[in-house]
């Protein structure tokens, strides 16, 4: 049923539901975007502390994007205007940059996407603001475990399913709510591609996994219901019972025996603390 389509120099870069097999250049084309989303996010550690605007970190966001020989793939997306998203604790995604400071506490994802030589360097992790209370950084533990827990199924023969069921059994073991109205998404020479990655889901379903693959798998982990509400924005997502919400993002290809990830970070900032 899901249709497979091998990348080749003149196959249109449109979205269709067919899901992109990649080459040994898409891998190198991704390698450097990814890791230059990675550098991106490595080089705002010291600049997340109380008292700087989001609108600041997103300046950086875009000087560093540009510095590197890419653009922010979020300017001008489908109206948005800034470099990043920046979402602060019950914030589950899509924060708008802005005068806002950053309060000691504060739990904080700042999700980058680079675009280098056409290619999207999709990633997101969490930064913890001064002084965080336990609970705030046990859900910021946990999701990054989720996260690294389904890219462990990401290999040949098993199935997208495989990855969704490892995140959400961990998330769920720890009474926390799997964010259902947001997923990953194919990508690569396309921001968001198909397939959709849900984050959620039952073992052996959903398309099978294939050498050449590229998607970003990126939860949304709450302390509280999974259901989200938009603000009149139109972007910002928050938790309807406003729990705090934690997400990170890694960009992958599926390789002949498991997965690279493009988004690592090259110092080892992966997670906090950093
Ligand atoms: N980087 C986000 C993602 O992980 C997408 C942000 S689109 C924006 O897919 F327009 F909100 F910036
Ligand atoms: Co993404
Ligand atoms: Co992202």
């Amino acid at each position: 049923m899901t249709e497979y389509v091998a990348v080749t120099a003149d196959l249109p870069k449109t979205r269709t539901h067919a899901i992109r097999l990649h080459g040994p250049e898409g891998f190198e084309g991704m390698r450097r975007a990814g890791r230059l989303g990675a550098e991106i996010l490595d080089a705002l550690v010291p600049h997340v502390v109380p008292g700087v605007t989001t609108g600041e970190l997103d300046d950086i966001v875009r000087e560093m994007s540009v510095a590197g020989g890419g653009v922010p793939a979020t300017l001008g997306y489908r109206g948005y205007t800034h470099s990043c998203c920046i979402s602060i604790n019950h914030v589950v995604c899509h924060g708008i940059p802005s005068e806002k400071t950053l309060k000691d506490g504060d739990i904080v994802n700042i999700d980058v996407t680079p675009m280098l030589d056409g290619w999207h360097g999709d990633t997101s992790r969490m930064f913890l603001v001064g002084d965080v209370p336990i609970k705030a950084k046990r859900l910021v533990d946990v999701t990054y475990e989720a996260l690294m827990l389904g890219l462990e199924q990401a290999k040949p023969g098993n199935h997208l399913g495989d990855i969704s069921h490892a995140i959400q059994r961990h998330a769920e073991k720890h009474r926390y709510g799997v964010v259902r109205d947001f997923c990953g998404h194919g990508v690569g020479q396309l921001f968001h591609d198909a397939p959709d990655v849900v984050h959620v889901g039952r073992p052996g379903t959903g398309p099978e996994l294939r050498p050449g693959m590229f998607f970003t798998v990126e939860p949304m982990i709450n302390i509280g219901r999974p259901d989200v509400k938009l603000l009149e924005d139109g972007w910002t997502a928050v938790t309807r019972d406003r729990s705090l919400s934690a997400q990170f993002e890694h960009s992958i290809g599926i390789t002949e025996d498991g997965c690279e990830i493009f988004t690592k970070s090259p110092k080892g900032l992966d997670r906090p603390p950093y």
